[in-house]
């Protein structure tokens, strides 16, 4: 897929065909491209914590209030901001952020639907997150991710009124 089809036709996808099953290879390639966004003096700051188990996903939804669709999704992928791994700046979040994007434009091209949902730095679910998945690092988002089952419009477009050429 073109980058510019996958820019254009992704959207934030609330509902899965529920128990369609996505290959672990297949989120392996998520990560893959995760991996290979931009990070700060590249110190890479990142780690996935990824489920496909029931409770777990019941869990993140307990511990997240905006992430109900975990009920239809395939799985969930905790993207964890580590600043132990870069310790002489404070660009984790964005890092973390390009990864996140990098997982929803490979969702697309393979044909899958995903949400970003934010943790960091809203509090308690940054905490409660964290509980769940027992990381060391900064929970940053989960991702919903599966096979969609709705087909929501657009809600991007170009807004000349923020562009500013100097
Ligand atoms: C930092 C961030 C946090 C978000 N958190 C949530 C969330 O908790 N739950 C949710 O359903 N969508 C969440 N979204 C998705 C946005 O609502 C969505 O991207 C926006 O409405 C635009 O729609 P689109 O992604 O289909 O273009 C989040 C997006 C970002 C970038």
């Amino acid at each position: 897929m073109d980058v510019f089809e996958a820019i254009y036709a992704r959207r934030s996808v609330r509902k899965y065909k529920k128990g369609a099953p996505v290959a672990k290879e297949s989120i392996q390639k998520l990560l893959d491209a995760a991996m290979h966004a931009p990070s700060a003096v590249n110190s890479r700051p990142w780690e996935f914590y990824c489920s496909d188990k029931e409770e777990v996903k019941s869990a993140l939804m307990a511990a997240h209030p905006a992430c109900r669709m975990l009920e239809t999704a395939s799985w969930a992928i905790v993207v964890c901001g580590r600043p132990d791994l870069q310790p002489r700046h404070n660009y984790w979040p964005q890092d973390c952020g390009a990864a996140v994007e990098n997982i929803l434009l490979a969702a697309k091209g393979l044909g899958l639907g995903a949400c970003w949902c934010g943790c960091y730095p809203t509090q308690p679910r940054t905490d409660e997150v964290k509980k769940v998945i027992g990381c060391d690092g900064v929970p940053v988002a989960i991702v919903a991710v599966g096979v969609p089952d709705e087909d929501p419009p657009a809600k991007g477009f170009y807004d000349v009124e923020r562009v500013h050429f100097l």
